[in-house]
């Protein structure tokens, strides 16, 4: 299989995030117990300066905004620059904010300056990871600490899993092979990330969260405002293409039925907390 080109995997991600801009930031009331755990693992307090990477629409850059009030500061980043004006659109008052387009993987940011930086659902899109690791470490202050979310392991993660099944069911087998967006969650693979990338001190925790869809429509609808990158790449896929996705996702969906004839998906999630060494 070939190797990834990182510069047009990087370029995917954008196009497609930049794709879903406002129904990622839509979806954000099934993600929100992942939220809320996450700025509760980050200790924030009044005064600190934060940056959250990947931002997205700047959910969490919002919440954390309000936290670190009044004297802190919040900047919220991302590749995508739709994700960048979403955020802008729709936040309001005093404490909101800050906004720049940036590359995790190449912040061009002064050193040292951050309390936290929080990252969720974010790392395992990124096609260097140690690079953006590098980065969050040379921005920590001393002490500082990062604090991220990942998917859990590939069957824990029927959110995604069941449109990642129909995808591998439906068409040929991809050309350029892409690392796993579950890779972190297999057991020790986060904690070991982190160490090898010089933190220390590392926390881990479990977040499990419930997703209700009525049918698989909605499923697959929440399925595209979540994943950018799929979103990109199956907007190119002929209908007929398509189809054999959707019915193979809708039969991969059958495990999860409940009582009122929809479908309710349990999905694993880890937060880490971990410090830059003084
Ligand atoms: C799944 S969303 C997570 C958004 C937000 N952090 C949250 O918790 O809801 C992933 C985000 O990562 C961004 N992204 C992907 N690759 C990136 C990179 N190399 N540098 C910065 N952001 C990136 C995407 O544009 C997207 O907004």
């Amino acid at each position: 299989m070939a190797q990834m080109d990182t510069q047009r995997y990087k370029a995917q991600e954008r196009a497609g995030f930049n794709r879903i801009a406002a129904d990622y930031a839509d979806g954000a009331p099934l993600r929100a117990q992942l939220a809320n755990a996450l700025l509760d693992a980050a200790g924030l307090a009044p005064g600190q300066q934060v940056l959250d990477l990947a931002s997205g629409p700047a959910l969490l850059a919002t919440a954390a905004a309000q936290r670190v009030a009044p004297g802190g500061l919040v900047l919220a980043t991302d590749i995508a620059e739709s994700m960048m004006a979403e955020g802008r659109r729709r936040t309001a008052g005093s404490a909101r904010p800050a906004f720049a387009v940036a590359d995790a993987e190449q912040l061009g940011l002064a050193g040292g300056r951050f309390d936290r930086v929080l990252a969720g659902l974010a790392l395992f899109l990124f096609p260097q990871p140690d690079k953006a690791l590098d980065e969050v470490r040379r921005v920590l202050r001393p002490g500082g600490r990062f604090v991220l979310s990942v998917w859990g392991a590939r069957d824990r993660v029927p959110l995604i899993g069941c449109a990642l099944d129909g995808i591998a069911r439906g068409l040929p087998p991809p050309k350029v092979a892409r690392p796993s967006v579950c890779r972190y969650g297999e057991p020790g693979a986060l904690e070991a990330t982190l160490s090898q990338a010089g933190f220390d001190d590392i926390r881990l925790q479990p977040c499990e969260f419930a997703c209700r869809f009525d049918d698989a429509d909605a499923y697959w609808q929440a399925f595209l405002g979540l994943a950018g990158g799929a979103a990109e790449a199956l907007s190119r896929v002929p209908a007929e293409g398509l189809a054999k996705v959707r019915a193979a996702t809708a039969d991969a969906l059958e495990a999860y039925r409940d009582a009122d004839g929809g479908y309710r998906l349990s999905t694993l999630t880890l937060i880490a907390s971990a410090r830059c060494p003084a």
